[in-house]
């Protein structure tokens, strides 16, 4: 998949009135620039007080062997006032964005948004189309490849949606993984504890909320989900677990989603390998941890697997783990080997091409893993909330 993404944020000249924007499009990696065969159409709309950067009918074009594109834009007479009628690459193969508009006097933002959007059908009717939920996930604008959507994040919080309810085409869904949707849609004595690793800007813990939530399944699933990563993904992570709990597009007074309880907690797997967590991890029976797009630092690979077999001895011995990932070299098979010598097997897996422009294949595998010791059945049979009531410090488990 290619990203459009801006180089530095939106300007506008004052005298000339011209809307100055420096974009890129490249793969989640900022390795390989979009190299398409024919020309692609770029268009840029205001609305209201956004810009919204797409590919679409518009006079700019990208290129193969473009790098960047400069933009100098007359400011139009008319915004348009519904972000509906932007036409978006429904394929999903180039991602274009929104951004603030570069009001004179405001403080410059930092901050592009990428839109999901999904819809609500119930009870098994395709014909049935309900409210569009909109996913509004925050990222950096800039060169720096942090603290931006990946493509197994946006891949995998998509089949999940689509698995667990959340619908945009119709009734073929995505089911490739039935105990993964089981778990995430069944019934079970109580909801589901989340808890995500290395989750980035939040794109797939917020997802997961998404699809374990009334909206999706009519019942509570998710009961919570806690969004981990390093110190530095915080401010990110929190604006878009705000931006995600109140928002419906198009209605902005309907009411919140009813989403489970979001939060995030810094969680280096330094620490956590040595069964070091945080006051929030530590104080849940955690049934499911969430991974995306975490397995590229080969160098890192064994103290991932060793939190996770860390949350196990502290959670539920039928923990299970979903890891999503784009697999970009052969060196990040060694994590099989990690996980089976940490007893992880592998209970079920599936995998999705990726809607590509210009590239060769590229595929999402998501493999669902428990502990070899114990039977795949269903998540823990505790009744409660699966709250450890009174741990409030950081502490060693385990
Ligand atoms: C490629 S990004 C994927 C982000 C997100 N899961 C997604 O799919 O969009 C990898 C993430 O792993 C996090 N990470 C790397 N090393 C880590 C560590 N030692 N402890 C916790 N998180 C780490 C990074 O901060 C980054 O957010």
């Amino acid at each position: 998949m290619h990203y459009i993404r801006l180089l530095r944020p939106p300007s506008l000249d004052e005298t000339t009135r011209l809307l100055k924007l420096v974009l890129t499009i490249t793969t989640d990696l900022g390795d390989s620039f979009l190299c398409p065969d024919e020309p692609v159409l770029i268009a840029v709309y205001l609305v209201t007080d956004s810009i919204v950067i797409t590919k679409n009918i518009s006079r700019s074009v990208w290129s193969a062997g473009m790098r960047v594109l400069k933009l100098d834009l007359s400011l139009p007479a008319q915004a348009v006032t519904n972000i509906a009628e932007i036409p978006f690459d429904t394929t999903g193969r180039i991602l274009g964005l929104s951004v603030s508009f570069p009001s004179p006097g405001a403080e410059t933002r930092y901050t592009a948004v990428r839109e999901l959007a999904i819809h609500t059908q119930k009870n098994g009717d395709c014909d049935l189309k309900e409210d569009e939920v909109v996913l509004q996930i925050a990222e950096e604008i800039g060169e720096s490849i942090d603290r931006h959507v990946w493509d197994a994040g946006v891949v995998t919080t998509g089949l999940i949606l689509d698995m667990c309810g959340f619908n945009a085409t119709g009734c073929d869904r995505w089911c490739n993984m039935p105990l993964l949707r089981g778990l995430l849609t069944s019934a079970a004595k109580r909801p589901l504890n989340v808890i995500e690793l290395g989750c980035g800007v939040g794109i797939l813990g917020i997802g997961v909320a998404h699809a374990g939530s009334p909206a999706s399944n009519e019942v509570q699933n998710v009961g919570r989900v806690l969004l981990t990563d390093l110190a530095d993904a915080e401010e990110m992570t929190r604006i878009n677990i705000g931006s995600n709990t109140q928002t419906r597009r198009g209605d902005a007074n309907a009411s919140s989603l009813e989403l489970p309880l979001l939060d995030f907690e810094e969680l280096d797997w330094e620490d956590g390998q040595d069964g070091v967590f945080g006051c929030k991890a530590s104080a849940t029976n955690w049934d499911l941890v969430i991974i995306s797009d975490c397995t590229y630092n080969v160098d890192m690979l064994s103290a991932l697997v060793k939190t996770l077999s860390a949350l196990r001895a502290a959670s539920e011995p039928e923990l299970k783990v979903m890891l999503a990932t784009k697999p970009r070299h052969s060196s990040e098979g060694a994590l099989f080997d990690l996980m089976a010598a940490e007893g992880w097997s592998i209970l079920e897996n599936g995998s999705q091409p990726l809607p590509l422009l210009g590239m060769e294949e590229e595929r999402v595998e998501i493999y669902l893993f428990g502990n070899s010791d114990a039977s795949p059945g269903s998540v823990s049979a505790e009744v409660g909330d699966g709250v450890k009531h009174g741990s409030t410090k950081k502490r060693k488990l385990g």
